[in-house]
């Protein structure tokens, strides 16, 4: 593995996290006018100013590494070190004043996944992990839940249409109906859920990797699982299933395809 000391790697990542959340809030607290993206998502710039600034503090710290940003794409680098960006997830919900909104960074060492970072500026919380370090919420060591059975289990739900969608929609449904109850907050607080406890089972379908890219490390570090739909590992598929660890077989099998 490329070398690159994780504990230092997860400082300038909270350290961006602190500058997206500056340039952020400046839009946040007096309003924002709204672009719409050529996939009718919206962007804002607040988006293009926090992910400047992300970019500013990681690429004074690393500038041989290479980026994957929402906005401002790839910049081809190190093969082996690369920042994945996302500047503000949830920004629907931050351009209607929510609070439920972020920025996301991971570092992918050789295609692992060793540091994620995830604030949330207008609830002033911050998670992050390193590889073998756990995960910490403003700086408290974060454990999944231990409830073994879906029937009391909680389910957090990320964006629903697709969800929803054919072919594993009714999976999905079959998932919901099964637990004990489910919440659909969606974006950066769907894994949050699970890191605080107030859920033990994470679905996500048709993001980015940006939007994925630290829940996993995350998630681990935290004690629990996470896998893509089909039990992979991969966070450059658009879907995620996240847990405590010990609902996860039972929720593959009942959503997989094979
Ligand atoms: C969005 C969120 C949303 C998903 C969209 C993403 P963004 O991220 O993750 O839940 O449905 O596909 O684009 O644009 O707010 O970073």
């Amino acid at each position: 593995m490329t070398e690159v000391d994780l504990d230092h790697a997860l400082a300038v990542a909270r350290r961006a996290l602190d500058a997206a959340a500056a340039a952020a809030m400046k839009h946040y607290d007096v309003g924002v006018k709204v672009e719409t993206k050529p996939d009718r998502s919206p962007v804002t710039a607040a988006d293009r100013e926090s992910e400047v600034a992300i970019l500013e503090v990681l690429q004074s710290a690393f500038p041989d590494h290479s980026i994957l940003a929402e906005e401002s794409g790839k910049q081809d680098k190190a093969p082996h070190a690369r920042w994945i960006v996302d500047p503000i997830d949830g920004t629907r919900g931050f351009t209607r004043g929510g609070k439920f909104w972020g920025a996301l960074i991971a570092l992918e060492l050789d295609g692992e996944i060793v540091v994620g970072a995830m604030g949330l500026p207008a609830l002033g919380d911050q998670y992050w992990a390193r590889k073998g370090g756990g995960t910490f919420k403003n700086g408290v060591a974060r454990r999944v839940t231990a409830i073994d059975a879906l029937e009391d289990a909680t389910v957090s739900l990320g964006e629903m249409g697709p969800l929803l969608s054919p072919p594993h929609g009714p999976r999905v449904t079959d998932v919901v109906r099964t637990a004990a109850s489910a919440r659909c907050y969606g974006d950066l607080e769907g894994v949050a859920m699970v890191l605080d406890g107030l859920a033990d089972v994470w679905l996500e379908h048709g993001v980015q990797p940006w939007d994925l890219a630290p829940t996993k490390i995350l998630l681990e570090e935290a004690g629990g699982r996470f896998t893509t739909f089909d039990g992979g590992d991969s966070i450059h598929l658009g879907h995620a299933v996240g847990s405590n660890g010990l609902l996860h077989d039972r929720v593959l099998q009942m959503i997989s395809r094979s």
